[in-house]
């Protein structure tokens, strides 16, 4: 059988297109377009891939999801079942995780809004670590675990320096001197890691390697001061796992261990927060052409208000209907939002003929389209899950009304 966007699940033969074992004539038949579909045993191929390379290329690997990637209940439970930690950044999101039943030494939480609830719900679920993007927040997180009783470990996210990124601590020498006194006061913290997060479809090693650059550069120069850092956290960036096949994982983990290796860094722990490398190729949207106009224009009824641009998918669009005629007439596609703004792609790669009802499938929808989602008001898509040959329903939104957390 043909794979279809490089996914193994996605898959035509001359007489059927199978979502994993599921024939998706039967789901178009079955349910109204537009819905959503995700495919569970690509998140548990993907995880599987993911710890394979890192454990094989590192002692002391652990790996977090970064649950704001998506956080459908049903998804983040096969990431536990897995035994992969959580990292999130909002009390909804550790809510979430102690429903699911995430160990809290499986959790790490923190992020640029830190409010005194979430540190306070933090501490006495003895999270793992807490993460700081401001070193006033040290203070804040000491005097509260005094107040319980707690020594909390804290991870600080470090400035990556990208683009002049306003996220994270500078670590410069002043910094530094600040930082020491802290941690000289604050009794109840103990600084366990650093992190910096270089930003989201690193598609090459070298960006990698300027980020555990900046890390190292931050360690050495904490170092100097007589703080040792224990464990380093990449954060995430990893592009969808079928647009970043295993041998590339792969060399972006042997890179990272030779420049480790290089510059002679002790470390306990490699940590990363992947998000869509683990759920981005498992989502799918089926939609339908509602009209076609000029210049080979179609519009669809999805839009950026669920498929958002500020997702930053690497969205892929086949017509179902003709799934085995060439794809290589460029077509323009526009979505629902009356705006003309809402254009899905430009001369994108698509079948000579095209009829209103086509059915279309947007792959690489998994990642990022719910969270970044927003509340214009059109109704929300069905979304189902797929395994092997079984199909259920994980939303309906005539019953479950959001998908948000609170
Ligand atoms: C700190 C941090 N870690 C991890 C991630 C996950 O990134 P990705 O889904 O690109 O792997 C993000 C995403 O924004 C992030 O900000």
């Amino acid at each position: 059988m043909k794979k279809i966007s490089g996914n193994p699940y996605l898959k035509i033969n001359e007489k059927e297109f199978l979502v994993d074992q599921v024939n998706l004539d039967d789901l178009i038949e079955k349910y109204q377009t537009p819905f959503m579909v995700f495919i569970e045993n690509r998140i548990k191929d993907n995880l599987k891939s993911f710890n394979q390379v890192f454990n094989s290329h590192f002692e002391n690997f652990k790996g977090y999801y970064s649950i704001k990637a998506n956080y459908l209940q049903s998804i983040c439970e096969m990431i536990n079942n897995e035994n992969f930690g959580a990292e999130i950044i909002s009390l909804p999101e550790l809510k979430l995780c102690q429903k699911i039943g995430f160990k809290s030494e499986n959790i790490i939480i923190g992020g640029p809004y830190l409010p005194k609830n979430l540190i306070k719900e933090s501490l006495l679920n003895s999270v793992n670590e807490i993460i700081v993007y401001d070193l006033d927040d040290i203070k804040r997180i000491d005097t509260l675990a005094r107040e319980y009783g707690k020594i909390q470990n804290i991870c600080i996210r470090i400035n990556s320096m990208k683009y002049m990124s306003k996220l994270g601590v500078t670590i410069n020498h002043n910094n530094v001197k600040i930082l020491s006194k802290l941690l000289n006061k604050c009794q109840n913290i103990r600084l366990s890691t650093l992190t910096s997060h270089y930003g989201s479809q690193l598609n090459n090693v070298d960006q990698y390697l300027k980020n555990l650059e900046n890390i190292v550069r931050a360690i050495k120069i904490l170092k100097e001061n007589g703080i040792n850092i224990k464990n380093l956290n990449l954060g995430g960036g990893f592009p969808e796992a079928t647009i970043m096949p295993k041998p590339q994982l792969e060399l972006i983990a042997i890179e990272i261990k030779n420049f480790l290796l290089s510059n002679q860094i002790d470390y306990d722990k490699i940590i990363f927060e992947p998000g869509r490398y683990l759920v981005g190729d498992s989502g799918i949207f089926i939609s339908e052409i509602t009209k076609i106009s000029d210049e080979r224009w179609i519009f669809i009824n999805i839009g950026n208000h669920i498929c958002p641009k500020f997702a930053r998918c690497s969205l892929r669009f086949y017509n179902v209907n003709r799934i085995r005629s060439a794809h290589k007439y460029k077509t323009s596609i526009a979505g629902i939002v009356p705006t003309d703004q809402d254009v899905l792609a430009k001369n994108y790669f698509f079948t000579k003929e095209l009829r209103k009802g086509d059915k279309i499938l947007i792959t690489n929808v998994g990642a990022y389209c719910l969270t970044f989602s927003n509340r214009f008001p059109y109704s929300l898509p069905k979304i189902l899950s797929v395994k092997n040959d079984e199909c259920k329903e994980i939303f309906n939104p005539e019953s479950d009304n959001d998908f948000s957390l609170n």
